[in-house]
């Protein structure tokens, strides 16, 4: 995919601050630490546009960046993850009204790409999560990260394990590491052809 450009268009720590929305938008969603951050930097072939870190709770506000690549102009945005213990009650507070306001009232938000570690399972937040995003009617992607984690055969086993978990037959999981840039094309093909779906 070739990135012609790829910068920050705003931060976000409350719906007050979202940018206006003009440019369809592609979301990254999923628990703290799983990757979201780093797989938008290898979208677009940007090592440090958002910033990431081996610590969870690295991202605290909303995101969105501006992205003209294969003729499409969208905004990919980077979400603050949910799932980290060591925030306090009031953090989590604010992240959940910061979160639900953007996945709440977004006409814009064309897709939804949750984000899935290969070697978790699941959990309820996942599942409800897709839930919320079908009453609504938001597109979704399951993407799993960090793939480079496990060798092959056990890499393919764990595909096939957290398919059966996720419980939605005729969705597709899309295994990707932004390591070795595993599935970042693929990617790239949903988000595109969620775009062509929109017309
Ligand atoms: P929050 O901002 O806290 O919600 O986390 P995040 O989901 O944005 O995660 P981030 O991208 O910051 O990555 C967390 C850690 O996982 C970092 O140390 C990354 O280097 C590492 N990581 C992310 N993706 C991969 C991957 O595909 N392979 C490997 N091996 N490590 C990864
Ligand atoms: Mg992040």
């Amino acid at each position: 995919m070739k990135i012609l450009r790829a910068e920050l268009l705003q931060s976000a720590g409350s719906v007050g601050q979202f940018p206006s929305g003009g440019l369809p938008e592609v979301a990254f969603l999923g628990r703290s630490n799983v990757g979201k951050s780093s797989l938008l930097n290898a979208l677009v072939g940007r090592k440090q546009l958002a910033r990431t870190s081996s610590k969870p709770g690295k991202t605290r506000l909303i995101h969105f960046f501006h992205v003209l690549a294969g003729g499409a102009e969208i905004a990919l945005v980077d979400l603050p993850g949910y799932g980290w213990a060591k925030v306090s009650r009031k953090e989590r507070e604010s992240w959940g009204k910061l979160v639900e306001g953007y996945l709440g009232d977004r006409p814009c938000l064309q897709l939804a790409i949750l984000l899935q570690d290969l070697r978790r399972d699941f959990s309820e937040d996942e599942s409800l999560l897709l839930d919320w995003l079908d009453e609504r009617g938001i597109a979704w992607q399951v993407v799993v990260t960090k793939a480079d984690k496990l060798k092959p055969l056990r890499r393919a086993k764990r595909l096939k394990e957290l398919a059966l978990q996720l419980e939605r037959p005729g969705k597709r999981l899309l295994a990707t590491s932004a390591q070795t840039r595993q599935g970042i094309d693929e990617i790239w093909r949903v988000i595109h052809q969620s775009l062509a779906a929109e017309g």
